[in-house]
C-alpha cells in the first residue's frame, strides 16, 4: 500500500518533537509532504527552527518546514517555556540547522497542497494551536475535499485542563482555530489529556529509549530528561505525558488506542472555562458526532513502538 500523504502542524516542544521523528522513522506509512510550525510553546521564529533542527538531527535536510501564524486567530498568543524551557526544546543544545525554512507562509503551503490533492488522500495532523489549520479553512472551505482525516492533539475530557482548571494548552491558546477544525465535517481523531496522561516518560522507558544507542535515540532521551521536571513536580508522577507522539502512533498502530465517536464543542466565549472541550462521551446531546475521541491507549504499546521506530534510524 502507499504510504498516507501527511502534513504534520506543530509547535515543538520535546513532544511535538518526538512526533516528528516518530513520522520521519515511518516512510513506508507515512509520507510527509510538510512540516507546518505554528507560535505554541514558544514564538514561531523557534518553532520553526526547532523543527529544523530534529529534522537535521533525523538526517533529513531535504524536509520542508514553513513557517505559519506568529499569534492565535482572535487573541493574544500563550506561551508554555515554563514546561519546555526558553528555547522550546530544551534537554538538546541548540544549534543552526541546515534544514531550510521554505519561503511560502505555511497557510499558503496547506492551501495549495490540497487544492492540487485528490479526494479524501491528506491526513492533517495537527500538534499544536490549530490557528495554521483554521485559517487555512477559513480561507478556503473548498481544501476540505481533499482531506482524509485530521488527527489532533487538543483538548480534554476526564482529566480537565492543564493550562488554565478547564482547558487543554492547545485548545486554550487557539479555541477559535481549535472549533473550525474540529467541526470541519471531515473525520477527526482526537488526543487530548485522558489519554496522553496514560503514556508517561518514567525513568525506565526513558533509559530504555537511551539504550538504542542512536543520534535520535539519545535527543529523545535528553529532550524528556528535562521535559518531565515540570510535570512530575505538579502531577506527582513519575513521567511526563508524552502528548503529541500519540498522534503519529495512531496512524501506525491505531490497535493500541480505544476511541468512541461523539461530539467534542469547544468553549470560546467563556471567560471562566475558555477553551474547555465538552466532549459528548455518554451521548447526552444530539449535538452531531464530529469526532472520534481517544480515551485509553496500551501504554507499553506505545513506548514498545517508540523504541522499535527510534532503533530505525540506526546504531
Ligand atoms: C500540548 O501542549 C503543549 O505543551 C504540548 O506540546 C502539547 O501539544 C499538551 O497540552
Ligand atoms: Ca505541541
Amino acid at each position: 500500500m502507499a504510504p498516507r500523504k501527511v502534513i504534520i502542524d506543530c509547535d515543538p516542544g520535546q513532544d511535538d518533537a518526538v512526533a516528528l521523528f516518530l513520522a520521519m522513522s515511518a516512510p513506508d506509512e507515512l509520507e510527509v509532504l510538510g512540516v507546518t510550525t505554528v507560535a505554541g510553546n514558544v514564538p514561531l521564529e523557534l518553532t520553526q527552527r526547532n523543527t529544523r533542527m530534529m529534522c537535521d538531527i533525523a538526517g533529513r535536510p531535504d524536509m520542508r518546514v514553513y513557517a505559519g501564524c506568529d499569534k492565535p486567530m482572535q487573541l493574544e498568543a500563550i506561551t508554555a517555556e515554563y514546561i519546555h524551557g526558553n528555547t522550546g526544546i530544551d534537554g538538546v543544545d541548540v544549534f543552526d540547522p541546515e534544514t531550510p525554512l521554505q519561503e511560502t507562509h505555511a497557510v499558503d503551503f496547506i492551501v495549495e497542497t490540497l487544492r492540487a490533492a485528490e479526494e479524501g488522500t491528506v491526513t492533517l495532523v495537527p500538534t499544536g494551536p490549530m490557528t495554521n489549520i483554521g485559517t487555512a479553512i477559513k480561507r478556503d472551505p473548498g481544501i476540505l475535499d481533499a482531506v482524509d482525516r485530521i488527527v489532533s492533539m487538543g483538548g480534554a475530557m476526564r482529566e480537565g485542563g492543564n493550562r488554565s482548571p478547564s482547558a487543554e494548552f492547545n485548545v486554550l491558546v487557539d479555541p477559535h482555530a481549535a472549533e473550525i477544525v474540529y467541526n470541519c465535517g471531515r473525520p477527526v481523531t482526537a488526543m487530548g489529556l485522558d489519554v496522553t496522561h496514560q503514556v508517561l516518560s518514567t525513568r525506565e522507558r526513558v533509559a530504555r529509549i537511551r539504550g538504542v544507542g542512536n543520534k535520535v535515540a539519545d535527543a529523545t532521551a535528553d529532550m524528556l530528561s528535562f521535559f518531565h521536571r515540570y510535570d512530575t513536580k505538579k502531577y506527582g508522577s513519575e513521567g511526563a505525558p508524552l502528548h503529541d507522539p500519540c498522534t503519529v502512533a495512531w496512524l501506525l498502530r491505531p490497535d493500541l488506542f480505544e476511541t468512541k465517536v461523539c461530539n467534542l464543542s469547544v468553549e470560546t466565549t467563556s471567560e471562566l472555562t475558555l477553551g474547555h472541550t465538552a466532549v459528548d462521551f455518554w451521548h447526552v446531546t444530539d449535538r452531531p458526532h464530529n469526532v472520534e475521541w481517544t480515551y485509553a491507549v496500551d501504554a507499553e504499546g506505545f513506548y514498545d513502538l517508540l523504541v522499535e521506530r527510534l532503533a530505525w534510524f540506526g546504531g
